[in-house]
């Protein structure tokens, strides 16, 4: 089975998420790539697809929610997991991911419009010298600052966790392939 790992990444850190998805799942003896979200991928010949987005001020980014409401009845008939890049980690040692308040806007729509198995939260990074003015800005805030840390929190054991339990998904015996194998 073929699966795309679509993603939305304004510098970067999402993007790489998404590429280390698709590695372990080939690892795993499934074809899988990752693709961005903006130049709108075809979904034709994937069995699967895993849809992921770094957050902004607790929304998902636009492309990526473009994407799901775009292709919501073809992603309705095929398995599809989501997850999130954000937030940063404010202490060493945090890591609880299950607040609610952390759920972007959109995913509980998401969810529902494409029966997605999963949504799944990771922590991800943030690089100063990338980040564009207005970000470079907004953090100069103090509010902002605090809630913002510098430094690269993904955490790769989850993420490969999370792409394994992926991979037993789809080869448990039983599971249609691209065509409502939920
Ligand atoms: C200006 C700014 C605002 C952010 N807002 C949020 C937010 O509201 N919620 C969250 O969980 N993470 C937030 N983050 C953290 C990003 O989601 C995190 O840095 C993510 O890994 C960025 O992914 P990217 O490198 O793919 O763009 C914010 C980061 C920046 C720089």
């Amino acid at each position: 089975m073929r699966i795309v790992i679509v993603h939305a990444s304004k510098y970067g850190s999402t993007r790489e998420i998404a590429e280390f998805i698709a590695e372990k799942l080939g690892h795993r003896g499934l074809e899988a790539e990752a693709q961005s979200a903006g130049p709108v991928p075809d979904l034709e010949g994937f069995g699967a697809v895993v849809v992921g987005s770094a957050v902004y001020m607790g929304h998902w980014m636009p492309e990526a929610v473009d994407f799901v409401q775009r292709n919501r009845a073809v992603l309705a008939d095929r398995p599809v997991w989501l997850f999130s890049s954000g937030p940063l980690q404010l202490a060493p040692g945090d890591s609880a991911l299950d607040d609610p308040e952390l759920v972007p806007t959109e995913i509980p729509a998401l969810i529902e419009a494409v029966h997605a198995r999963e949504h799944r939260i990771f922590f991800g990074a943030l690089d100063p010298a990338k980040l564009a003015f207005k970000h470079r800005a907004l953090r100069k805030l103090p509010a902002a600052r605090a809630i913002l840390p510098e430094g690269d929190f993904r955490n790769w054991h989850s993420i490969e966790a999370w792409a394994n339990d992926i991979a037993r998904a789809l080869q448990s015996p039983g599971i249609a392939v691209g065509s409502g194998g939920r």
